[in-house]
């Protein structure tokens, strides 16, 4: 087994809010992050699977590239997350972000001789989230 890795970019914006929660109740949760501002997010998608005997690639990156692109990067960049159907249901954490992208991401690539072994997501330079799929 080999483990491939694609890095890709995306700005967008939000804020942290639980709709259950009073605003005060929000800002003592949240902080700062209550209110509205923006990150660079960068995501890493890494797949595991054998070289194929032919191409010798586990994927060909400008495929994974395309499939980050389609399932993820073109419904939040520069968009307000809390707007974005994704996270209609969902606070827009890196957490929930990351446990979504994954799941668009895992059905997009069964049809493809790959697992996908994880998503890494990065809200700033020193605070990233990993999912591995577990439940
Ligand atoms: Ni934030």
């Amino acid at each position: 087994m080999i483990y491939i890795t694609r890095r890709e970019h995306f700005s967008s914006s939000h804020k942290l809010e639980n709709p259950k929660l009073s605003k005060k109740q929000n800002e003592e949760m949240f902080g700062k992050c209550s209110n509205f501002h923006g990150h660079n997010y960068y995501i890493e998608v890494t797949l595991k699977g054998n070289p194929d005997k032919d191409s010798s690639y586990v994927m060909d990156l400008k495929l994974l590239k395309k499939i980050i692109f389609e399932e993820i990067i073109e419904k939040v960049d520069h968009k307000y997350l809390n707007d974005v159907d994704l996270f209609r249901k969902v606070i827009p954490t890196t957490e929930n972000m990351a446990i979504i992208f994954w799941d668009l991401l895992a059905k997009r690539l069964k049809q493809y001789n790959v697992k996908l072994h994880s998503v890494k997501l990065y809200e700033t330079e020193k605070n990233f989230v990993e999912y591995k799929g577990e439940k």
